[in-house]
């Protein structure tokens, strides 16, 4: 489903951020990238999203090579991808409701549709009864909540979550990590990353270790090792 093939980023001067990593992801996957601060997990996700371009290598979705996509197409590739964030991104002048409707809002579907995917989202990461509160009247765990709500809103095929539990304590922590998981047994793809040991070893799933830029261990039963 997701194919890097010989990724290798480079900042100037001289910052190799990723260096020739290949691996594949099967549809359905929970994967985790674990590494230390700067090893480049956020990089990786970033040429997912095709926010940053490969100094050299290609990455594909489904047989599509994403750093090709025009520029004009890139919004509707992106909708089928659903991304969190440790700092959560929500617009602190919007309620729970409004943070989510206002993605649909833009690209123009109907009020009526609005209402009934919201209400199912919101059911899904169980907040329909923090519908109107505004993110300042949130715990940390139910503001990551809202934005994985926003998140699956247009239904992704992959969810990706850069540190979603960076911000929390040990029970929303747990907490979030239930849902990625229980999302990920609808049927929606996930790609972690993270560096909190705790989360790594209870999942007990695919592992990929990176160590400054380059893919070091990547094993189905992973353990966190650095
Ligand atoms: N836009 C950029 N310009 C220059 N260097 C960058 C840029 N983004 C990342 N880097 C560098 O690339 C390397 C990998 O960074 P990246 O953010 O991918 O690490 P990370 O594994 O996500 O770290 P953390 O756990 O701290 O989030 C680091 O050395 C970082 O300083
Ligand atoms: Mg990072």
């Amino acid at each position: 489903m997701i194919l890097f093939q010989g990724i290798t980023k480079n900042y100037p001067p001289n910052i190799t951020a990723l260096d020739n990593v290949s691996f594949e992801v099967k549809e359905k996957e929970f994967v985790s990238v674990v590494g230390r601060s700067g090893a480049g997990k956020t990089t990786l996700l970033k040429l997912f999203l095709a926010e940053e371009k490969p100094s050299s290598g290609k990455v594909f979705f489904k047989e599509e090579d994403i750093h090709e996509i025009k520029t004009g197409h890139l919004p509707w590739f992106r909708r089928k991808i659903g991304a969190v964030f440790q700092d959560y991104k929500l617009l602190s002048t919007k309620t729970v409701y409004e943070n989510i409707a206002y993605v649909m809002e833009v690209i123009g579907v109907s009020d009526e549709e609005i209402k009934q995917d919201v209400s199912h989202v919101l059911e899904i990461v169980g907040l329909t009864d923090k519908a109107g509160n505004f993110p300042i009247q949130l715990s940390g765990g139910e503001k990551q909540r809202t934005a994985i709500a926003r998140a699956l809103i247009h239904r992704p095929q992959v969810i990706i979550a850069d540190e979603p539990t960076g911000n929390l304590d040990p029970y929303h922590t747990r907490d979030i990590i239930h849902l990625l998981e229980k999302i990920n047994e609808f049927g929606t793809t996930v790609i972690l990353a993270t560096h909190d040991k705790e989360i790594i070893n209870n999942l007990n799933r695919r592992v990929i270790t990176l160590e400054d830029g380059k893919l070091v261990r990547d094993e189905l039963k992973g353990r966190f090792i650095l």
